[in-house]
């Protein structure tokens, strides 16, 4: 949440910057500002609310410094406002800073450090640069001496860049759970929270760990370690391509991505499954070993990477021989259960930044659990400080609404039960082709992709002018109901609720009323009829009902058939139309589906 970037040393910052908060926009997206400046120390800091090109707008062609920072906001502290946007300035405006991350004792530093100063925003981040500006000034200290004391009063989460009016070809950098990474340019240094906003400039970066202060010159980085020691780090490649970013002739990246996930499927099939032997996996020996240890497998997740991980709890059960419990990572860590004896923990995230869940990795490292990431970001935080991670390969995902990462996590985990299946030597695993299941997915998948137009006409149909919704399904339907819900709800606000179609009738089914929408999710022929039980009640009660079923459930006046798919894999099918819904219901609605309000793509405070 929230993006920075910096450079220093480049005759074109003001591009640099504003290119970089494009990338960086997924986020977060209410304000936005820049501070740039040159060797002569004029400088200029403009704000905006709303998006980048708010800020682009506002930005005169005489912005031409040589050095700046930037941040793109998703509020925590105080509404989406010029005022709160960053940069904040310190009492006397010398000190710039942008921040993402929450500070958690901001009231405690105001009321001790800051009483007398005039703070004109609601934020944590202009509590820290005054907090900084005071130290520094009325201790006589060199910047980074009052940093560093400022950090040391600091709790909570941050990355910094912070600049100093009186020499502006410096970035003091600083960071504690929130990401951030170092460009390196030629004659100029660059930052950014994630490497894609970079990588138009270059494609090296070094890693930051929390922790470390860093002085970011044009030509010189030097990091150093809490106690002030120098670190040398070498830098890394960031394989990304520009191309994968782009959206090409779409009109939004969500439905880029709900088309690639055929693709995505093949890739993963090639990465992970051997090509002389359908049956043998290409999972290292250590973390098939690390499962079959545990005796009980915790995955650790948020939002719809935790809804992946209820769709896979079956089939990893039934092809591993091991229980595994779906957590959410924001309970997690302060609401811990009572753990087994031998506890592995997998960490599902698309982004590998999210703070829910590295609170939860961080506790139980310290507790010496290890830790699997399955995750699509290579060098993530979750992917770093986990022991092992296993990659999505789905290619960047833009859209805030997670598609083929989500369909992509729940193939990954059927490689890794598949794997650990066939380490023990578990016939229902032996008996389990997931290169053939994998490919009759990607086939179903593209079958759905061909009648985007009908659905889009049922879903305009169904939807129109409601505000509320129900999925309903029954086992494996119920996970993917409560993905589904989740996916309307968020990019068009039409209240939606995932129900196991049994329990409807024990409360929530006062709720159905005259034209209230239900999408029935039906794809197991045993449990078939029951949930056709389920959908008479409600038609019974005056809902009106979209059937999404599996083409050996299907009946004439079905409304979406989905191909025949393994009865482990169906989550993956039967989510694909109902992406499409949620998509089309936005379009209907006139609003960004890329960009719901209130949402950012990585969540990086807790
Ligand atoms: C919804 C969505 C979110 C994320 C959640 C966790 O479409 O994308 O619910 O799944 O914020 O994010 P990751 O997977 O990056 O940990």
């Amino acid at each position: 949440m929230c993006g920075i970037v910096g450079v220093v040393g480049s005759r074109n910052a003001t591009d640099i910057l504003i290119q970089g908060l494009q990338k960086l926009e997924y986020r977060g997206y209410d304000s936005a500002g820049i501070f740039v400046t040159d060797k002569n120390k004029n400088s200029v800091l403009v704000k905006a609310v709303g998006r980048i090109s708010a800020l682009q707008e506002k930005i005169d062609i005489e912005v031409n410094g040589t050095s700046g920072i930037g941040h793109t906001r998703w509020a925590t502290h105080g509404k989406p406002s010029k005022i709160n946007a960053h940069p904040h300035v310190s009492a006397n405006s010398r000190f710039v800073l942008v921040h993402n991350g929450v500070i958690e004792n901001f009231k405690e530093l105001k009321e001790r450090y800051l009483t007398d100063d005039k703070l004109v925003s609601k934020t944590d981040t202009e509590i820290a640069v005054h907090l900084i500006g005071k130290l520094i000034e009325e201790g006589n200290l060199s910047v980074v001496e009052g940093f560093r004391k400022a950090l040391k009063l600091l709790e909570g989460s941050f990355a910094f860049a912070l600049m100093d009016r009186k020499d502006s070809e410096i970035i003091y950098v600083a960071k504690n759970k929130s990401p951030l990474l170092i460009g390196l340019g030629n004659g100029y240094n660059m930052i950014c929270s994630d490497a894609m906003a970079m990588i138009r400039e270059t494609n090296r970066f070094l890693e930051l760990y929390d922790e470390e202060m860093v002085i970011v010159k044009r030509d010189s980085v030097k990091i150093m370690d809490a106690n002030g020691t120098v670190v040398k780090r070498k830098p890394y490649i960031a394989k990304l391509d520009l191309s994968d970013i782009g959206k090409g002739a779409y009109p939004y990246y969500m439905l880029k991505e709900i088309d690639e996930q055929p693709a995505v499927m093949r890739k993963i099939m090639q990465k992970y499954i051997a090509n002389t032997n359908p049956h043998q996996m290409k999972v290292e020996q250590e973390i098939l070993e690390a499962v079959v240890k545990a005796d009980r497998i915790y995955v650790i997740a948020a939002g719809t990477s935790s809804h992946a991980g209820w769709a896979a709890k079956a089939f990893f059960e039934q092809l591993t021989k091991t229980p595994v419990e779906i957590c959410l990572a924001s309970e997690f860590g302060y609401n811990t259960p009572l753990l087994s004896k031998k506890p592995l923990f997998i960490y599902i995230s698309q982004s590998g930044e999210t703070a829910d869940s590295r609170q939860v990795l961080v506790k139980m490292k310290k507790l010496g659990y290890k830790a699997l990431t399955i995750t699509n970001v290579p060098g993530s935080t979750l992917s770093r400080e986990a022991d092992y991670t296993l990659l999505l390969y789905a290619g960047s995902e833009i859209a805030v609404a997670s598609t083929k990462a989500y369909t992509a996590q729940i193939a990954v985990m059927a490689v890794l039960a598949k794997a650990v299946g066939e380490y023990i030597g578990n016939s229902v695993a032996r008996s389990f082709n997931l290169l053939q299941e994998l490919s009759l997915v990607a086939s179903a998948i593209e079958a759905l992709l061909t009648e985007k137009k009908q659905i889009e006409q049922k879903v305009y149909k169904h939807l129109q002018n409601t505000r509320n919704a129900f999925y309903i399904g029954r086992g494996a339907d119920y996970y993917a109901s409560m993905e589904a819900a989740l996916k309307l709800k968020e990019i068009s606000y039409i209240q939606c609720e995932g129900f196991a179609a049994g329990e409807l009738k024990h409360g929530t089914i006062a709720l159905i009323e005259e034209r209230t929408p239900v999408q029935a999710l039906i794809s197991n022929k045993e449990i078939a009829s029951h949930t056709r039980g389920n959908v008479m009640e409600v038609v019974s009660r005056g809902a009106k009902v979209l059937t999404i079923v599996s083409q050996d459930c299907a009946q004439k006046e079905d409304d979406i058939v989905v191909q025949i798919v393994h009865p482990f894999l169906t989550c993956i099918t039967m989510v694909v139309p109902t992406q499409l819904v949620a998509y089309y219901a936005t379009l209907q609605r006139k609003l960004d589906v890329d960009k719901p309000r209130n949402l950012a793509k990585s969540v990086t405070v807790e």
